[in-house]
């Protein structure tokens, strides 16, 4: 945190919610709450609501949510800090300087510098290529591929000349240091003896979300291996959080965000009107880019090559885009390696078609097997079927299956029964198998996610009901959302909650009821803020019995399982002693309100 708390609320108390939101969009009153057009994502009837008494908002459409400065943050681009300084002034609030420990200023200050020193690279660069000898080529190269003039600029497309020490010259001159640019991946070597990244080749700047260059992907000029060198992870550049083109794609009025496998794919889909292409950085489609995807569209249209491992980059893909909640749809370009040559040689509106043509993941499985197996053979299609239901033996939901189930039978000319019991005959062994095999890790994982759920369950009730809280004090503290020390990642991922009782406990202790717009600002990322809001949505049952019970549920499981963690881990037998003594005297706990 940045600012002080109390610094931070009163700048949020001064500007309310929904006359800062009414600033950039229309709000209608309607029953005890404002709606609008989600600016977040495309749609025609309004499903964007601001809570003017919590002082939040929330999209039921695309799950956007978050308090004014969240607002702001998405609506601007802004990062958290920036988001306070801008609504500090809209109230007149003056603002000290901020406060970082020397640490953090120190970091702060390097990937500053960092950032800079990309975007004068990058301007170097877009100068070597349009104002120089040596950039004719380059120049020429972009003719031949048919980018045009503005869309060379707008993606600050450069050139990195031959000779290997220009930009480091350059940059050293203007005073950043050889750690400094050696950190943001602009040179390479060792100290000393350092040289410039990239030579010949023709740069494309990676920018982030916010539209800030971390980095560069560089395409060699004639040819060379590798054909692209990409920027290496740094302090700035995270692939895996990253799309390229996502700064202009999440602008687009299209219902869904494209992903494609190249640079150039992106930029010849924006420049023929397809503004919602985006690409991965030289690798694999992570979880986080999903989630990021997720942020600004609910549908992702895949396109990667017709190859073969464009169609593997594919069949991987869709999981992870499936479990972040996207639909996904799939084309494939015909006749064509890629979108980009596509787009060349048979137009946009061609293209335009491709995409009504869209098939769904399973009609893309069907009809890769359809390639592998042949069609011509009844083995062929025997090995097809086979595969199919292994295929649809995966759709969890049952409506989903059935319906699925239908279509490829149909499709395949065999008889929906006898395709359903193949499908549900291998959901059953799959099934059995699946138990057996991973039983100890999955019973473990259950109990986390039902620890978890203790958890999120007791803050929104705390948060939503604060009135229990007299009711839990003697059973529940802080302590209870405590993590485990050796659990890794998951502790990472969960210990939000934790945070949140931080935050949560000491107002309920004064006797105030948390506020969860405050609880928000806790968070500077977007995901963590969703996860937060989503606390306020739980349904909490009014009618004080069920309350009762619910209560004493929550308790029970939450304070059952932080017994469990101390047990395992006590050291004296005191401890312990009192542990299994609460362990007892909470199976009979019943809370009354
Ligand atoms: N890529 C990479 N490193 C390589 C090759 C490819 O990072 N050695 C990444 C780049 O992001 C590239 C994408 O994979 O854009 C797709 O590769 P490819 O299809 O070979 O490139 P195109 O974008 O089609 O490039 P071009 O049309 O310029 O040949
Ligand atoms: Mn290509």
């Amino acid at each position: 945190m940045y600012y002080p708390d109390e610094l931070i609320r009163e700048i949020r108390e001064a500007n309310d919610i929904v006359g800062v939101i009414s600033q950039y969009m229309s709000l209608t009153k309607r029953g005890n709450g404002f709606f609008g057009l989600c600016p977040f994502h495309g749609e025609k009837t309004p499903s964007f609501s601001v809570n003017e008494k919590e002082q939040y908002y929330h999209c039921f459409g695309c799950g956007a949510g978050g308090n004014v400065f969240t607002f702001v943050m998405q609506m601007e681009n802004m990062t958290f800090v920036e988001a306070v300084q801008h609504l500090a002034e809209r109230a007149h609030i003056a603002l000290p300087e901020a406060e970082l420990s020397p640490k953090e200023k120190q970091r702060a200050l390097r990937r500053e510098r960092m950032l800079q020193a990309t975007k004068e690279a990058a301007r170097f660069y877009y100068y070597q290529l349009t104002r120089t000898p040596q950039g004719q080529g380059a120049l020429q190269y972009l003719q031949k591929r048919q980018v045009t003039e503005a869309y060379r600029r707008k993606f600050g497309l450069g050139y990195a000349p031959v000779s290997k020490g220009g930009l480091a010259s350059y940059l050293l001159g203007k005073g950043y240091t050889e750690d400094e640019l050696l950190g943001a991946g602009l040179l390479s070597g060792k100290q000393g003896r350092i040289y410039d990244r990239f030579f010949n080749r023709l740069m494309f700047p990676i920018f982030d979300s916010a539209g800030r260059p971390i980095a560069f992907g560089g395409r060699v000029m004639g040819e060379g291996e590798p054909k692209y060198l990409n920027s290496p992870e740094s302090e700035i550049f995270n692939k895996r959080r990253n799309l390229y083109g996502m700064s202009w794609a999440k602008k687009s009025r299209r219902d869904s965000i494209m992903m494609v496998e190249g640079y150039m794919d992106v930029l010849s889909l924006h420049q023929a009107g397809f503004d919602n292409a985006v690409a991965s950085l030289g690798t694999a489609l992570t979880k986080e880019q999903a989630m990021l995807i997720k942020r600004y569209s609910d549908q992702v249209t895949l396109c990667y090559d017709s190859d073969g491992a464009g169609t593997n980059a594919a069949r991987r893909a869709i999981p992870i885009l499936e479990e972040a909640g996207l639909k996904v749809k799939v084309i494939r370009v015909p006749g064509s390696k890629d979108p980009d040559e596509f787009i060349k040689v048979s137009g946009a509106q061609a293209f335009e078609e491709v995409i009504q043509s869209a098939m769904d993941p399973v009609a893309f499985e069907m009809m890769i097997l359809m390639q592998q197996h042949g069609t011509d053979t009844v083995e062929g299609q025997a090995s097809t079927v086979h595969d199919m239901a292994r295929r649809l033996a995966q759709i969890a939901n049952d409506l989903d299956r059935e319906l699925h189930i239908r279509d490829v039978a149909a499709k395949m000319r065999v008889s929906e029964a006898s395709l359903k019991e193949e499908v549900e005959s291998l959901r059953r062994t799959e099934g059995l198998l699946e138990y057996s095999r991973s039983r100890g890790r999955r019973e473990k994982g259950k109990e986390e996610a039902a620890d978890d759920n203790a958890k999120k369950l007791m803050l929104a009730i705390l948060i939503q009901k604060p009135q229990v809280y007299p009711a839990v004090r003697r059973w529940i503290s802080v302590q209870d959302f405590e993590e485990e020390q050796d659990e890794t990642t998951q502790a990472a991922e969960n210990n939000w909650c934790q945070t949140v009782a931080n935050y949560i406990f000491p107002a309920l202790q004064a006797g105030t009821a948390p506020q969860m717009a405050d609880v928000i600002s806790c968070f500077d990322l977007p995901e963590r803020q969703e996860q937060v809001l989503a606390l306020a949505q739980l349904e909490i049952p009014e009618e004080k019995q069920a309350l009762e019970k619910l209560v004493t549920e929550t308790v029970k499981s939450l304070k059952m399982q932080s017994l469990e963690r101390s047990i395992r881990s006590s050291t004296d037998m005191e401890t312990l002693q009192e542990a299994i003594e609460q362990k007892k005297a909470l199976q009979h706990l019943t809370l009354t309100l």
